[in-house]
């Protein structure tokens, strides 16, 4: 029997790991599935709510590491599971995305030599001054399977000098989730709940530090959010790092009138919010793909993006971080200008499949 342990974190890692919890069920005679729960994310709308609402197994482990800088919340990470390691012997490590729950699992495996499976390997964004870039290079180094979401990660992996044979292009396990979820999605009722009217309205979520942990810079975002507020509805679920920097700035009393904050929204509200906006704006990597594959316009708040497929083929426009060019795209777009998308190649529901399918071929010895 072959004991596979996938290690999350945060919000985005188990919409990732989600479909491949389901996909490995399919192999339960060959293959023992444990999931391990860092701690990384922990309110109930960062955390459990997904593992509800995505119908994910609850975690076999959890490391409770918290917040932190990322020296003691990485380091944190890799004492408690190198422990959970120790006990369990995995014969293999599956790790998502490129938080630091990501590179922590990665680092702690392949230093005890069990072989690393990376989910969304590959991808750049050429800027190291964001602590993913740095996780994401870092796990993919030391990982024995790189599974790729886009044609970019396998130049990019290529590039880096990576062996051919340890690369995968088998698409994209977010958007499986998306696919999986889809009627429940379209049927949700929360924009009738919230007074919205379908295609009328403007989703945003920012939490990248160099848009929320600058007073300056996220008090000229929630004044531009603000001035669009004007134009039409525009729903605003805040992240728990910019919450509590709305908070420190002193920004709490001066939201612009119009906004409209909530708390971080399940995954089925929250998609189902996406789905029928007019527009979003975001500077989230996983919601400029699934804006792409629902053909929804999504204005991203970056410098660059590490997910270029969602320019070159989807409805992503990546502006930068001036708020001029932010307000005038987006009143471009709410004026009719749209950019016709298409859904990128492999981004079909099957990924989790294909990925199963490869680590049961692949014996570890
Ligand atoms: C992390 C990832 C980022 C990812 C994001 C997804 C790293 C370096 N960053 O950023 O790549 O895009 O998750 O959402 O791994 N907090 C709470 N409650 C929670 C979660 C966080 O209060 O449930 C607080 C933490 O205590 C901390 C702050 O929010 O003060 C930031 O959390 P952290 O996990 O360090 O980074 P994120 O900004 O969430
Ligand atoms: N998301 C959600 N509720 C929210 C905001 C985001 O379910 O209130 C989902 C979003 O659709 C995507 C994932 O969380 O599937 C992305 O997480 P986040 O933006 O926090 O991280 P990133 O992708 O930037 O790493």
């Amino acid at each position: 029997m072959k004991k596979i342990l996938s290690v999350v974190g945060a919000r985005p890692n188990f919409i990732k790991i989600a479909p491949l919890a389901k996909a490995l069920k399919k192999y339960r005679k060959e293959v023992r599935h444990l999931l391990c729960h860092t701690g990384q994310h922990f309110d109930e709308r960062m955390s459990e709510i997904f593992f509800d609402q995505l119908q994910m197994p609850k975690p076999d482990f959890n490391l409770g590491v918290g917040g932190g800088s990322h020296a003691s919340q990485t380091a944190r990470i890799m004492l408690e599971l190198e422990k959970v390691i120790d006990e369990q012997k995995p014969d293999l490590v599956v790790v998502p995305g490129d938080v630091n729950s990501t590179l922590a699992a990665a680092l702690v495996a392949s230093k005890m030599g069990i072989p690393v499976a990376h989910v969304e390997a590959g991808l750049r964004s050429y800027d190291k001054t964001m602590p993913e870039e740095i996780n994401r290079i870092v796990t993919d180094v030391v990982s024995d399977y790189l599974f790729v979401t886009e044609h970019s990660g396998m130049h990019n992996l290529r590039d880096e000098g990576m062996d051919d044979d340890k690369i995968f292009f088998v698409g994209n396990t977010m958007i499986d989730t998306l696919d999986a979820n889809y009627e429940a999605i379209e049927a949700c009722p929360i924009t009738k709940e919230m007074g919205l009217t379908p295609e009328k309205y403007i989703v945003a979520t920012f939490h990248r530090p160099s848009n929320v942990d600058d007073a300056e810079n996220l008090k000229a975002l929630m004044d531009t959010l603000g001035r669009l507020a004007d134009e039409r509805k525009l729903v605003f679920p805040v992240h728990p790092r910019t919450r509590k920097n709305i908070e420190a700035f002193g920004l709490k009393g001066r939201i612009p009138k119009g906004l409209i904050l909530t708390e971080p929204l399940g995954y089925i509200e929250f998609l189902s919010l996406m789905r029928y906006a007019e527009l979003v704006i975001t500077d989230s990597g996983g919601i400029q793909e699934e804006t792409t594959y629902m053909n929804v316009q999504c204005i991203t708040v970056r410098k660059n993006t590490e997910r270029p497929v969602t320019i070159d083929v989807g409805t992503n426009h990546l502006v930068g971080t001036s708020m001029e060019k932010v307000e005038r795209t987006a009143m471009d777009i709410l004026g009719g200008t749209t950019k016709p998308g298409r859904i990128p190649e492999l981004w079909d529901g099957k990924a989790a499949r294909r990925i199963a399918e490869i680590l049961m071929e692949h014996k570890e010895d």
